[in-house]
């Protein structure tokens, strides 16, 4: 569903991102991880083409998105697309129910189909009775959970989500993390998330792992996080895998 290919990335000379490649299959949830500064939220936002890398492809079911031109790009990523933030993103002015809806009607829905589908959302997601509720009169579980139903309201192909946790307690955190697992068992969401979060991550079809600014392979134990910074790194790690896994 969404291939990206031989990414890079710098931030004046500071290499944000060398050589990234990776595939989303549909219906799957693929769990991001890593130390801080590692490049993750730079590479989901990437991903999700809300940042444009300096080098590389982002294919989406075979468009390719890089290049393609602002206008367009909005819409398409507001049909496709849904995200999900740390700090829910919501705007503090409208109610649970139109921040929600906004999204759709945006994409072109009637005002009155969008609000009734934002109620349908909130109600699937608990939030029956938060309608009305602006973000300052929600809990934080509660608006996060308003900004997972901001995010499914044009039922995207993909979600991607940058520490949807990240500002949770523990009980807000496990129904967040039943909410992803249920809209991938049951709807066949395809979900990306950059997490911290262990058990979160531990939902995921796939987890990968980042460290400065590339994929560590999979391995059984885990692989020192640093790496060694060497140019072979990657090649070095394939020879591994090979022993480990196959
Ligand atoms: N807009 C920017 N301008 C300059 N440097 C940036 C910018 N965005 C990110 N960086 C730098 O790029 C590196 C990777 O940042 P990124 O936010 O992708 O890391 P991360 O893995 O998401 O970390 P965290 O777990 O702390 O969120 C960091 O060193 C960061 O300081
Ligand atoms: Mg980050």
């Amino acid at each position: 569903m969404l291939k990206i290919s031989n990414i890079y990335k710098s931030f004046g000379n500071l290499e944000v991102l060398k050589d990234i490649s990776l595939t989303i299959g549909k219906g799957e949830i693929v769990a991001i991880i890593g130390p801080s500064g590692a490049g993750k939220t730079t590479l989901l936002q990437i991903a999700g083409t809300l940042e444009a890398p300096d080098r590389g492809s982002v294919s989406f079911n075979g468009t390719e998105l890089i290049g393609m031109k602002d206008k367009k790009l909005s819409e398409f990523r507001n049909r496709n697309m849904g995200f999900v933030f740390q700090f829910h993103q919501l705007l503090p002015e409208f109610t649970a129910q139109e921040n929600v809806a906004l999204p759709a009607m945006i994409g072109g829905m009637s005002k009155g189909k969008a609000m009734k589908r934002a109620a349908e959302l909130l109600e699937q997601l608990g939030l029956g009775e938060r309608l009305h509720h602006k973000p300052a009169e929600m809990s934080g579980g509660e608006r996060q959970r308003t900004a997972i139903a901001r995010a499914l309201v044009n039922d995207p192909e993909i979600i991607f989500a940058d520490e949807p946790t990240g500002s949770l307690d523990s009980s807000n955190r496990r129904e967040i993390e039943g909410i992803f697992r249920d809209l991938r068992d049951r709807l066949g969401q395809t979900i990306v998330i950059v997490t911290h979060d262990s058990s979160l991550a531990a939902i995921a079809d796939r987890v990968i792992e980042m460290a400065d600014g590339r994929i560590l392979l999979p391995v059984v134990d885990s692989l020192d996080a640093g790496g060694d910074g060497g140019e072979d790194f990657v090649g070095d790690s394939v020879e591994e895998v090979g022993e480990t896994v196959d």
